[in-house]
């Protein structure tokens, strides 16, 4: 089969330096603010991976100039009022930032679109934006009363509201703040567990006024944004991938320069000092409002890990891997009230579970996480991504330290986010 691949079998430590490429997150935000504000936007160290992709085609159908090659991209905005109606179905591919973030920006343009996106969307809820959008005044209808894509929205005339976040979503927080930008007053969004705040973040590098109180977060309708460059550091989530591994293999010794050290987006490196790892990190700067640094990590002795409550926010895409972790930690490791798992890409539940008990770990799903008692060495085995991303990385890492030989099906969804990945790693490894 093609799209499978026998994965590598660390024989020594992995050693080198890294520079991990851009942050998605923070890529989506800048294609999509460049989009939005009056003037040029130049973009450096842009992920030029298929979702950041998806967002920059989704513009161009509203007739955006986006020039892009690599990790340049370019944009010519002419304002909100520069959005034109597109003429097709806006295809979001996998991601979910794309289509919540842009439910936010259609809500409020005068105009109808359609949007949609790969079989993982469409069986992934909408309701969570398409509710206060609705109630926004925004027309949106969709499969399962609107709660299931494909998507249609008839934007227009948007009043504020006060919203108060029912889960933990950085991308439901960011299309109410991007709709409320449109609305006639003031829009707080508040939230019980504080998620990422690259949109706070950027929207004020583009001259936008947002103020945060507490854990609420406020913006005045009638803002324009003014055009920025934008320096996109290195993508934590991606990073993860190789600070596990340089847990995992002993030996190991690898620096990750430029890495994004959002304190929102940091939780990783905050479990991985709890528990004993050697790692060092040295911010660099703060540049656009993101603080970013190099990091370097060297194994350890660990300690297995609980991670719950407020915490969660802000390592939720490196749970898979630090389950990996967890299996080669001697003892107990629970990850809990992390049920927001089940929306990903995958049911994250499902997908870690499953595919590491296949290479022999003992890792039991709960409600809301997993429990992990490690330890054991990994066995060889037929493991598939689920076109998941994230869950084809970590499987690469749990196969670093596997006994026996491991198959990866589906290997080719690592583009979505780290289309070097296959790459990196080897170049640590030779
Ligand atoms: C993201 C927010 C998170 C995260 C996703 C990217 C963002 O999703 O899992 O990979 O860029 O805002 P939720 O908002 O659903 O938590």
């Amino acid at each position: 089969m093609s799209n499978s691949k026998k994965l590598a079998r660390a024989h020594s430590g992995l050693v080198g330096e890294l520079m991990i490429p851009g942050d998605k997150s923070i890529s989506h935000r800048a294609v999509m603010f460049g989009a939005m504000a009056n003037g040029t936007t130049e973009v450096t160290g842009f992920l030029s991976g298929a979702d950041c992709l998806s967002t920059i085609a989704c513009f161009r159908e509203m007739g955006v100039h986006i020039e892009q090659k690599d990790d340049s991209v370019t944009i010519v905005g002419n304002g909100l009022d520069g959005l034109k109606e597109p003429k097709t179905v806006l295809d979001v591919g996998n991601s979910g930032t794309t289509i919540r973030l842009m439910l936010g920006v259609l809500a409020g343009r005068p105009f109808y679109s359609t949007i949609a996106g790969d079989e993982s969307i469409a069986s992934r809820p909408m309701a969570r934006v398409t509710k206060p959008m609705k109630q926004m005044g925004t027309k949106i209808d969709g499969r399962d009363s609107g709660n299931k894509t494909p998507l249609s929205v008839r934007g227009g005339t948007l009043k504020a509201i006060d919203y108060v976040m029912p889960v933990a979503s950085a991308q439901v927080k960011s299309a109410i703040l991007l709709a409320g930008l449109q609305a006639e007053g003031r829009t707080s969004v508040t939230e019980a567990n504080a998620t990422r705040d690259h949109t706070e973040r950027m929207l004020t590098a583009f001259g936008v006024s947002v103020e945060k109180e507490k854990n609420t977060i406020c913006i005045n309708g009638g803002q324009s944004l003014q055009a920025t460059n934008v320096h996109v550091p290195g993508d934590i989530s991606s990073a993860a991938f190789f600070l596990v591994a340089g847990c995992v293999v002993e030996g190991s010794r690898i620096e990750m320069k430029n890495v994004g050290l959002n304190p929102t987006r940091a939780g990783i490196l905050k479990v991985l000092e709890r528990s004993g790892a050697n790692l060092t990190i040295h911010e660099t700067s703060n540049n656009g409002g993101e603080p970013r640094g190099n990091v370097q990590i060297s194994g350890g002795e660990l300690t297995p890990f609980i991670i719950e409550g407020e915490e969660v926010p802000t390592l939720i895409d490196e749970i898979p891997v630090l389950a990996v972790l967890a299996t080669q930690i001697k003892g107990t490791s629970i990850i809990r009230d992390a049920e927001e798992l089940k929306v990903k890409e995958t049911n994250r539940i499902d997908t870690v579970v499953g595919e590491l008990a296949k290479l022999g770990a003992d890792i039991e799903a709960t409600d809301d996480g997993m429990i992990i008692r490690g330890g054991k060495p990994l066995t060889g085995g037929s493991v598939i991504s689920h076109g998941d991303h994230r869950i084809g990385m970590a499987l690469a890492i749990a196969a670093l330290c596997a006994q026996g030989d491991v198959t990866l099906q589906e290997f080719d969804a690592v583009n979505v986010s780290y289309p070097r990945f296959f790459a990196d790693l080897s170049s640590l490894m030779d």
